[in-house]
């Protein structure tokens, strides 16, 4: 059977049956010394796949670690718009994501044309967007931020300059407090950390009164005015490892608490409650990878991240913003 791009099926992924007998994670490392190829995995990637990867990270770290790779092959276990940023990056390699369909709540709150409509009756404004956009959000903004350096990114702005904010209000309006500017914020939000329950939380706090409240900074006001501490998930986990309280309740992604479990094996970790009956506030982007999927992608080298070559330049822009500003605070080497 010929594989190529046709094969991928309109899920998105190669549909394709697997041997139940083969090892994929054996499988998995061989294809990756054969092709020289890297795994990048996000935090919120189920435990399978980050045991699999070769770095697991934030936005910042993930986008770090693809520019700098000297592998041929960067798998991209995360999302589209990490994916894209790789591609963006490290425009030589080829990037592959095991799903197609892995998208994003927040960057799919911000459409093209309706931004660039917002953003035109706001000449004046210098346009700040979170990483978790498209790459054509990218191409219309000035500099890109993540959730690691958000507030060095706004404070490298000088004070008098407006500054319109994207695609997240959550995350803007904490950024907004914290820097005691008054951007202009789009209305995007994320669809798991808007989930939590300011009730259900209030009443776990009350069974573990030891327990610390830690959160991302896309939760919901409510939930930030009661939080311990707030940062992104690379922040997250080296506070749960630095800090010395043994109990956490941790509103965001579950995927991180692989991490935090595995560096603290002593410290309990309860995933913040959501305001459904359903137990879990997975990422449902997130979790379409799977092993089977990314054994796939990386045996046929398919789905793979294209790009036009001019959207790719003028997102790059704002996204070397980025880097250089993120080298000169010290937060990447
Ligand atoms: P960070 O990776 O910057 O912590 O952001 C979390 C997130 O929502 C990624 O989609
Ligand atoms: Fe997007 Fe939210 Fe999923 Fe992150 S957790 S990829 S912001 S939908």
């Amino acid at each position: 059977m010929n594989i190529d791009k046709n094969t991928i099926s309109e899920k998105g992924f190669l549909d394709l049956e697997i041997d139940p007998r083969l090892d994929l994670f054996a499988e998995i490392e061989r294809l990756k010394k054969e092709k020289n190829a890297v795994i990048l995995a996000h935090f919120y990637q189920e435990p399978d796949i980050q045991d699999v990867a070769d770095f697991i990270g934030d936005s910042l770290g993930l986008a770090q670690k693809a520019k700098q790779t000297d592998a041929d092959i960067i798998v991209f276990a995360g999302v589209h718009f990490m994916a894209e940023t790789a591609k963006i990056l490290n425009p030589t390699k080829k990037v592959l994501l095991p799903d197609l369909k892995a998208g994003c709540s927040l960057a799919d709150s911000a459409p093209t044309d309706l931004f660039k409509t917002f953003k035109d009756k706001h000449p004046d404004h210098l346009v700040i967007s979170y990483i978790n956009c498209t790459a054509e959000i990218k191409a219309l903004s000035d500099i890109i931020c993540t959730s690691s350096n958000a507030e060095k990114i706004i404070e490298s702005v000088p004070k008098d300059q407006p500054i319109l904010f994207a695609p997240d209000k959550n995350l803007g309006a904490w950024l907004n407090k914290k820097t005691g500017r008054n951007m202009l914020l789009w209305n995007g939000a994320c669809m798991v950390h808007e989930i939590f329950s300011l009730e259900k939380i209030t009443k776990l706090k009350i069974r573990h009164p030891k327990a610390k409240l830690i959160a991302h900074p896309e939760c919901e006001e409510v939930v930030l005015a009661i939080a311990d501490y707030i940062g992104s998930t690379t922040q997250l986990l080296k506070y749960s490892q630095s800090d010395r309280c043994n109990e956490y309740i941790v509103a965001t992604e579950t995927g991180i608490l692989h991490q935090m479990q595995q560096s603290s094996p002593n410290k309990t970790f309860i995933p913040a409650p959501p305001n459904n009956n359903c137990a879990c506030n997975d990422c449902p982007y997130m979790k379409l990878n799977t092993l089977e999927k990314l054994y796939l992608c990386m045996q046929y080298e398919l789905p793979e991240i294209t790009m036009d070559e001019s959207l790719r330049l003028a997102a790059k822009k704002p996204m070397d913003r980025m880097m250089d500003i993120s080298q000169k605070a010290g937060l990447i080497g």
